[in-house]
């Protein structure tokens, strides 16, 4: 035992871990492009359909690295392999949800106008348009956060003033924004949470929108204007719960496509993805649990009931003010299993479920925990009748009123 204590405390005392270089190190959420390297590699050389140009994947294998193949794995044709890929591949299924939206959001992006991801917190917005930028431009960091501070340089370009005071305006002092690279290289353009952006900071987007082209007038002849290369194109997203929130001008809106992102439809998907996804912090967290069945069916019922206001039974519960996100249910399913793992002798799971529930809920409205309290006193109840888990559920009310 001593020993074992002493190794601990020499591997906690050595530094190696600040020895690795951040690169070497692990990065937290690795862009999709990252994550997904093989699949997108597999995907180029399986993929023979025509491109449009600036493309590094056609549409429909665009819609296939999005919603995966269908568990049916995808094999190379002779001449495709390549010595680092594997000659057949399984193309993982990343976003939950209706493939022919996916499909308009790509036939949009192969088009004039931009595409505007709308809808809740936490139904994915920003992980759909991380997808589409990786699957078709190879990458997805000319991202744009649209907040009260930004300003039209973030969507345009601003000076390096050391170098502009010490040569003058030029290329050389000229910082280009995302946007400006994007169209440089061809590449799509993420403006997240565009709402929150002033309307004359999204305006600016109009005549990039209709121009493609970015104007320099600092700057004289041809390096005073950049035109876009084919490939370019915006995914803007904007979720629909934003207070404070400016209203999107008519013209700006006539400039793209809106495609509502709704949560998911279907309960199995949902419980399917939530362990997916569960799984997948614990396990970058080291944490090798798995998820538990009966835990996860009756967080993601909760999360649906309350999230919809009306139970699979019919029943009407009050909604709570704030959003029950499926993003939310991931997190509170994955905090529960590094809560047994960190911790095993404390609780049991499922009695972990009140208080973070209360946690989600209880946000800006103190009256959600009189509505969380209503569910418990009504569904919960109701269902406890049938089964030993909303049973067990029911006795731990007390919980909510910590
Ligand atoms: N339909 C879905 N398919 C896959 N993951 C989803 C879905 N809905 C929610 N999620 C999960 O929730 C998170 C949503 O986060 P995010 O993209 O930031 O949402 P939004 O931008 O809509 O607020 C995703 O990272 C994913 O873990
Ligand atoms: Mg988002």
């Amino acid at each position: 035992m001593a020993k074992r204590v002493a190794k601990i405390e020499e591997a906690a005392a050595s530094p190696a871990t600040s020895e690795k270089s951040s690169d070497q190190r692990r990065k937290q959420s690795p862009p999709a492009e990252e994550r997904y390297a093989q699949e997108l590699e597999f995907l180029r050389s399986w993929d023979s359909t025509k491109r449009p140009e600036g493309w590094t994947l056609s549409p429909q294998a665009v819609v296939t690295f999005i919603c995966g193949s269908r568990n049916e794995p995808l094999r190379l044709a002779q001449g495709q392999d390549k010595e680092n890929l594997p000659n057949s591949l399984v193309i993982t299924e990343k976003f939950v949800g209706d493939r022919s939206l996916v499909e308009r959001c790509v036939v949009t992006l192969a088009g004039e106008r931009g595409l505007m991801l709308v809808g809740e917190p936490g139904t994915a917005k920003s992980m759909l348009s991380e997808l589409l930028a990786a699957g078709i431009s190879g990458t997805s960091s000319l991202t744009i956060q649209g907040t009260a501070g930004s300003t039209e340089e973030h969507l345009r370009y601003s000076w390096n003033y050391a170098i502009l005071l010490a040569q003058g305006p030029g290329e050389a002092a000229l910082v280009p924004s995302p946007m400006m690279t994007g169209m440089k290289l061809g590449q799509i353009v993420r403006v997240e949470e565009v709402t929150r952006c002033l309307p004359e900071v999204q305006d600016a987007l109009i005549s990039q929108m209709s121009e493609r082209r970015l104007m320099i007038p600092e700057l004289q002849g041809e390096i005073g204007s950049v035109f876009a290369l084919p490939g370019f194109n915006i995914i803007a997203t904007a979720n629909l719960r934003d207070k404070g929130v400016s209203e999107m001008s008519a013209a700006l809106k006539r400039r793209f496509n809106f495609e509502v992102i709704a949560p998911i439809a279907e309960h199995h998907r949902e419980v399917e993805l939530v362990r997916r996804q569960a799984t997948a912090l614990l396990e970058a967290s080291n944490v090798q649990i798995p998820v538990d069945e009966g835990l996860l069916d009756i967080l993601v019922t909760a999360f649906r009931d309350l999230r919809a206001g009306r139970t699979v039974e019919g029943w009407s519960v009050e909604k709570p003010g704030s959003v029950m996100s499926t993003a939310e249910a991931v997190a509170i399913a994955a905090s529960i299993g590094r809560q047994v793992a960190y911790f095993p002798s404390q609780k049991d799971p499922l009695s972990l479920i009140p208080g973070l529930l209360l946690g989600a809920v209880l946000k800006d409205d103190a009256q959600d925990r009189a509505r969380l309290l209503a569910y418990w006193d009504s569904a919960v109840k109701r269902r406890a009748e049938k089964s030993r888990n909303w049973q067990r559920l029911l006795e731990l009310r007390r919980d909510l009123m910590q």
